[in-house]
């Protein structure tokens, strides 16, 4: 999607505040012995609530209102019976739609206390998608992005996930332009469009640098290869000429 008007502006804001909500009290009320079902179960409430669709449901079918990705998995993850543990790292990601426009956003979370080195991947993660953000401007390359990212990632010591892409979005859960390499891209030639909508979502990790599908049954969730524990943060943004607009923001 392209903003081109205030209308279109205020609703891309709307669904992605709704997002935002849903997907910090997912992480308010994520506790010990409880099954990502159960939590699950929450947020499709919520979005309900404010008249907003899931968008992996609509656009996928996928089964579930919102992507719960635990541990060795890191994407994708198919809300169930899995009970979460004390220092699990936990990826709760929100996709929603509301009056034909769609947003995207996603966290990881150290479930209580946890192993130190997740403490900070997950501080850092927050880092490697505030760096690309930072590099979002109407007019520049796209690359900048992934530039900034890959640059950060390397100053840290982690990898970051290669086939995991950010993405437009807006009109449709995965809009024009289509991937966003959210790692150096030499082969990257477009540029940031003003009003340009997509997310911004590096996938930051201890040593991962594929995503494979987890099992033959499961076509859904994705996990890490070499398995490594991985983060990822994300925001819906819109590009103008003063940098991004960050629209997934609960406030
Ligand atoms: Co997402
Ligand atoms: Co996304």
């Amino acid at each position: 999607m392209t903003i081109t008007t205030e209308e279109q502006l205020e609703k891309l804001k709307a669904i992605g505040r709704i997002c935002a909500i849903t997907r910090d009290a997912m992480a308010s009320a994520m506790r010990p012995g409880m099954t990502t079902a159960e939590l699950d179960e929450i947020g499709a409430k919520l979005l309900a609530e404010h008249g907003a669709l899931s968008a992996p449901v609509v656009t996928y079918n996928f089964p579930g209102a919102t992507c719960i990705s635990v541990n060795e998995e890191i994407a994708h993850g198919i809300p169930g019976e899995r009970v979460l543990r004390e220092g699990d790292l936990v990826n709760i990601d929100v996709s929603a739609e509301k009056d034909g426009v769609f947003a995207d956003c996603g966290s990881s979370y150290l479930l209580g206390e946890g192993d130190r080195r997740l403490v900070a991947l997950c501080r850092d993660g927050k880092k490697a998608m505030w760096a690309g953000i930072n590099a979002v401007k109407a007019g520049a390359p796209l690359a900048d992005i992934g530039e900034a990212i890959g640059k950060f990632a390397k100053k840290g010591g982690y990898t970051l996930i290669r086939n995991l892409a950010s993405h437009g979005v807006g009109d449709s859960l995965h809009d024009e332009p289509g991937e966003i390499a959210t790692w150096p891209d030499k082969s990257e030639r477009r540029r940031m469009t003003n009003g340009l909508v997509f997310t911004i979502e590096p996938f930051l990790s201890l040593g991962g640098k594929m995503a494979d599908q987890k099992s033959d049954d499961d076509e859904w969730t994705l996990v890490a290869r070499p398995s490594a524990p991985c983060v990822q943060y994300e925001h819906t943004v819109v590009a103008t000429p003063r940098g991004a607009v960050v629209v997934t923001l609960a406030a």
